[in-house]
């Protein structure tokens, strides 16, 4: 297994870690100049890691030994800041995240490179995402910067953890739960945040092929002025229901319209919904109630430079289906962390299915998985600056 410099050092830490936050970083109500994380000594080696990695990599089906977690009390802040070994957590049966959902999380990847070093795509956004799906849920926030760090620190101390297969990655899932115990309907006043880690496999071990979805056009996922926009919890149980039946009838997912009119493409499952028309690249706005994917930001932030015209506006169903039928879309893909891009090759809608040139994979959707993977694995010069190397 190759590993970076610097190995030892930061994997012996028995200490207290002094993080500073960056000036302006403050979060609610309360600025914060410095945390504190507790960190115990762990092996120089995991032996646990070396055994999981041997094993066929899912995603979510392998769990890394270390986590983060520290709680926050209102008046108090954040506090307890601990990275210590993975471990089931002990709660109240009255503890508010079990009765009214205040639970927000989000997901993103850490990449192994050929030469050694480990880097994060854009941990920053995902930070960001974190307290604005905090705000909207009545939830604290956590300054950017200690975000960063603590997923940088973690990275760092699971580094081997990080599987050297291609095209796999150690995905990192920050959550936050509502911890306060009572039954009233009312924001909770403590909550506990933890970060835990899984090594995960290619979304593509059999190569990259189009998947079939279903529009959806009785159930809704979200409407504008709900909690779409927010990574919390309860999105994805309102789709489940939906997301079986779709797996039944044979499809990969779901295509959600909008929830007032049932007209608009909105999103497909864990990604955001983008097709080709007329040669341009076209997209769902951010409405509120669709999630603002850090992978979709990034498509139409590298449109332009891939000689490509993007086009953030509402789309209809009919307008997608007419221009299969026409040939005015050429291609329609979904995009997100997990696979980066997964090209959409039939639509099926009341019954009928709409195929999307011959059941192939468009140009576009190569290009944006070829250019984005190509940056995230260290493999192309990264012009915008998304890497953040954890592993020297
Ligand atoms: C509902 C939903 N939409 C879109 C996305 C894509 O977002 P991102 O590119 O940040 O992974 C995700 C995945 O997090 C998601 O869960």
């Amino acid at each position: 297994m190759r590993c970076g410099s610097g190995y030892s050092q930061d994997r012996t830490w028995s200490r207290r870690v002094q993080v500073n936050i960056v000036p302006g970083d403050a979060i609610q109500g309360k600025g914060y100049e410095r945390m504190e994380i507790a960190v115990q000594t762990r092996p120089e080696r995991s032996a646990a890691a070396e055994k999981a990695l041997q094993q066929k990599l899912g995603f979510g089906n392998v769990l890394a030994d270390e986590m983060f977690m520290m709680q926050y009390t209102e008046g108090r802040g954040w506090h307890d800041a601990a990275i210590k070994p993975y471990a089931p957590i002990s709660l109240d049966p009255s503890a508010m995240v079990f009765h009214y959902g205040q639970e927000i999380f989000e997901g993103h990847k850490a990449y192994r490179w050929d030469d050694g070093r480990v880097a994060m795509f854009r941990p920053d956004q995902n930070a960001a995402r974190l307290n604005r799906s905090a705000e909207r849920m009545m939830m604290p926030s956590i300054p950017e910067s200690f975000q960063v760090e603590v997923a940088t620190r973690l990275v760092q101390r699971l580094q081997d953890w990080v599987p050297t297969e291609e095209g796999a990655s150690l995905y990192l899932r920050p959550t936050m739960i509502a911890t306060e115990t009572g039954l009233g309907v009312r924001p909770s006043k403590e909550f506990l945040y933890f970060v835990i880690c899984s090594p995960v496999g290619p979304y593509y071990p059999t190569g990259f092929k189009p998947v079939k979805v279903r529009a959806e056009d009785k159930h809704v996922r979200a409407v504008i002025g709900g909690t779409g926009a927010a990574k919390t919890g309860g999105n994805y149980a309102a789709g489940l229901y939906v997301q079986r039946q779709a797996f039944e009838a044979g499809y990969a997912g779901v295509l959600w319209l909008d929830g007032q009119e049932h007209k608009y493409v909105e999103e497909i499952g864990a990604m955001n919904f983008m097709v080709v028309m007329d040669g341009k690249l076209v997209t769902a706005p951010l409405l509120g109630s669709i999630l603002p994917g850090i992978t979709r930001a990034s498509v139409l932030h590298m449109a332009p430079d891939m000689g490509v015209e993007a086009e953030e506006r509402r789309i209809s169903i009919d307008e997608v289906l007419e221009g299969i039928k026409s040939g005015r879309v050429t291609e329609a893909f979904g995009v997100g962390t997990a696979a980066v891009v997964t090209p959409i090759g039939t639509i099926a809608y009341k019954e009928e299915d709409y195929v999307i040139t011959g059941d192939e994979v468009g140009p576009m959707a190569l290009k944006i998985h070829k250019t984005l993977t190509d940056i995230q694995w260290g493999r192309q010069r990264d012009p915008y600056g998304w890497m953040k190397i954890v592993i020297e």
